[in-house]
């Protein structure tokens, strides 16, 4: 059966032109970075050349990217380093509601150490409000962690404001931009950002890979201690390979393609919408529509029908969707982010699936998908079971 899928949020295939580069380095390249003899002096030398591409990506210094293992390390890296080494200038910190569990969890344990969290709420759109944003921030603010675009519905959050007021403030400024990265043209001195984190995986790169954006005038120690690598910024043998296919994910996506996925994926969802009303699928978007989004995901309610029995029957037909958050989840665990949307008792929390569109989706996709969706709740709505 050929599969279809639609969960590119969660992770994405490798594209053949990271896959080839990745082979070839493997078998060429399998020097130890740090080492001084020719073999090494290539692995550094094709790592710089990566570390070049990516740092141009969000208008930064070379030597401000740190490689990592991904997206939760980068994560965990910023909050809990900040929160330790800033510690005398004051204890508290700002997030969100809907952050990603690689930021949620070190806040937790954060509080458990005796930091305060503000966790700013969000609408029924899934937005913060700045009004929201300046009330909670205090003179013994000393880091603010918000996601760029959320990987659940898509939100995107004001950065660039936040950042504006944060230039003249003590609060180091870090945002999850691990699902706005190939999408939103990023640029780190105009928002004035001092911690991003990124992924490979979710941009056609390899798994395990990622970045940590750390501004030259941000000082913590090493979260992951050992050897002198990445500057003694982050110990550990690098995985050349990997960040050469992370390298060369980026630079296949120029601002113009970043601009054309959007285009493209606003329109899958404007699509999907019409083919969903067009069968009569009683449904409703989670979040909004709107072409300054994330457009890669699309949320919906689909009422009366529960998340697991249409996750299964999508998957009995070969298409791969998202219930829940798919990131964190094996089982299918109430969604945080909805919740804070629209409340613990709203229907949408067990009614909903996230569609996640990617480089290798066609509307063939979406027209399977679409059917799949109609026979399910028609064979559903025969059988008198919703649930
Ligand atoms: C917003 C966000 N942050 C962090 C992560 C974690 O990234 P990684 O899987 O690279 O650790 C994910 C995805 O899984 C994500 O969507």
């Amino acid at each position: 059966m050929e599969e279809i899928y639609l969960d590119n949020a969660a992770t994405t295939r490798v594209s053949d032109e990271v896959y080839a580069e990745m082979m070839d380095k493997y078998k060429n390249v399998y020097g130890n970075a740090s080492t001084l003899y020719g073999l090494g002096r290539e692995a550094k030398q094709v790592m710089e050349s990566a570390r070049e591409t990516i740092a141009k990506s969000i208008n930064a210094d070379p030597e401000e990217i740190i490689f990592t293992s991904g997206g939760s390390e980068s994560d965990n890296t910023a909050i809990m380093q900040t929160a330790l080494s800033r510690q005398d200038l004051g204890k508290h910190i700002i997030t969100t509601a809907i952050e990603h569990e690689a930021v949620l969890q070190p806040m937790r344990a954060l509080e458990k150490q005796g930091f305060e969290v503000t966790y700013l709420p969000v609408d029924e759109n899934g937005y913060i409000s700045m009004t929201d944003f300046k009330e909670a921030l205090r003179d013994d603010t000393i880091l603010v962690s918000i996601m760029m675009g959320n990987n659940e519905v898509g939100s995107v959050m004001p950065i660039h404001e936040i950042g504006e007021i944060l230039k003249d403030h003590q609060a180091w400024f870090h945002t999850d931009a691990v699902q706005a990265y190939g999408l939103l043209d990023i640029d780190v001195q105009r928002d004035h950002i001092d911690l991003l984190s990124t992924s490979a995986h979710k941009i056609n790169g390899p798994k395990m890979i990622g970045f940590l954006y750390k501004h030259q005038g941000v000082n913590f120690p090493s979260f992951v201690k050992g050897g002198q690598q990445e500057d003694k910024r982050r110990a550990g043998t690098e995985n050349v390979p990997a960040i050469a296919g992370f390298g060369k994910a980026v630079e296949t996506i120029t601002s113009d393609e970043k601009h054309r996925r959007q285009e493209k994926y606003y329109g899958f969802k404007q699509y999907l919408i019409d083919q969903l009303k067009a069968n009569n699928v009683d449904f409703e978007v989670n979040g909004l529509v709107a072409k300054d989004n994330l457009n890669h995901v699309f949320n919906i309610w689909l009422k009366g029908i529960s998340t697991y029995v249409m996750q299964t029957n999508l998957d009995l037909a070969g298409i791969a969707v998202s219930g829940g958050s798919a990131c964190t989840a094996g089982s299918i665990e109430p969604s945080h982010v909805l919740v804070a949307m629209y409340g613990e008792d709203s229907p949408r929390i067990s009614e909903s699936i996230r569609i996640s569109f990617g480089r290798y989706t066609t509307k063939e996709d979406l027209d399977k998908l679409v059917d799949a969706i109609v026979k399910t709740i028609g064979r559903i709505k025969k059988k008198g079971v919703t649930n």
